[in-house]
């Protein structure tokens, strides 16, 4: 498509939706930014509340460049998705969540957050504001970006005088390259990604930065992603660079606990639940490296990468593999309840659909 044409009807302002679907290939949607019309932008001066926040053309954003964020990092974001049913309604998954994640994550990191309803309004605002670039029903999801920066200038290291609230969209397919089928992780034993009393239980942008060396060295030598053991004992799991992580043993389930080094994933907290619903029983604890040999079936979970499950580990030279190419049962049966609950194909039971 061209940017140029596909924006010539839009004004800079939002004056309400256009029906049709964007002209795109629907059927080829990776995860990579396809930008869509509008962006939400709210800010937050001295006083520390955000005013009313508003539509914009979606595009570069211009800031200071002594603002916070740029200079000391001082941002986090969030993901969640929508879902175009096939009856044309458009379904949240529990957006309130990532809200209330967000609003801990700034108490971290010295900012001021918008509130609950704030922050659920701005993100049905923004994806009825980008209808059209919803994919159609089992063709993908709109990703939805929520950004929180500090945006006000600094020099000295102290929290910035200006915050932007922004939210950005983009349809999106699968994670993974490898699509729906096994992915391949490889231990990191040196670097790790968190540590006890750090910022790694929070979603602060600077956590996605501190894990691409690793994640480009594994990603050279074929692998999927980069699984971090726990900076203390090098011994205990704790989260695959974008998504955590669960091992199945027999009908037991088991998944690091959250404990200020691993993010508190929405989606991991949903599998849990989903998972205790279908009779598993789940552990949150300690889960030892030692563990994945005794695994029956590994998976990850994250909004970017739904249910993923894990063909091979590879730890310290040593390559175990589960199943035989194929998905586990289990995380099969896991993704299969949790996708269906998302697109408003299984009775919504936990409330925990927003229908737009
Ligand atoms: C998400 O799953 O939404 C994330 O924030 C992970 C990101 C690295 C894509």
């Amino acid at each position: 498509f061209s940017p140029v044409s596909r924006n010539a009807t839009l004004s800079d302002t939002y004056s309400g939706t256009v029906e049709e679907l964007a002209d795109i290939d629907w059927d080829n949607l990776g995860f990579g930014l396809v930008p869509a019309d509008y962006m939400y932008v709210m800010k937050c001066g001295r006083g520390g509340s955000f005013s009313k926040g508003e539509l914009q053309r979606f595009g570069n954003i211009e800031l200071n460049p002594s603002a916070g964020v740029l200079n000391y990092g001082q941002g986090l974001f969030e993901g969640l998705k929508a879902y175009r049913k096939e009856d044309g309604n458009i379904l949240l998954f529990r957006p309130e969540e990532n809200a209330l994640r967000m609003r801990q994550g700034a108490e971290r990191m010295c900012m001021p957050a918008p509130t609950v309803e704030q922050f659920v309004d701005a993100v049905k605002a923004t994806v009825l504001a980008n209808k059209r670039w919803i994919p159609p029903a089992g063709k993908g999801s709109l990703y939805i970006r929520p950004l929180l920066m500090g945006s006000g200038a600094v020099l000295g290291l102290a929290p910035a005088p200006e915050y932007t609230f922004l939210i950005y969209v983009s349809p999106v397919g699968n994670y993974f390259k490898e699509g729906i089928a096994p992915i391949h992780l490889f231990v990191e034993h040196e670097l790790h990604r968190a540590t006890p009393g750090g910022t790694g239980g929070v979603k602060t942008i600077g956590n996605y930065a501190a894990v691409l060396k690793a994640q480009s060295a594994a990603k050279a030598k074929g692998y999927s992603d980069v699984l971090y053991l726990d900076c203390v004992h090098k011994k205990y799991l704790e989260e695959v660079s974008s998504c955590n992580i669960f091992v199945v043993k027999g009908n037991v389930i088991s998944t690091p606990a959250i404990k200020g080094t691993i993010l508190p994933g929405i989606t991991r907290k949903s599998i849990i639940d989903v998972a205790r619903s279908q009779g598993f029983q789940v552990e949150e604890r300690l889960v030892s490296v030692d563990e994945l040999l005794a695994a029956d079936e590994v998976f990850v979970t994250g909004t970017a990468v739904v249910v993923s499950p894990v063909g091979s580990i590879t730890y310290l030279g040593k390559r175990l593999s589960y199943g035989d190419g194929g998905v586990g049962v289990v995380s099969q049966q896991l993704y299969s309840v949790l996708t269906r609950l998302q697109m408003g194909l299984l009775k919504d039971d936990m409330d925990w659909i927003v229908e737009l």
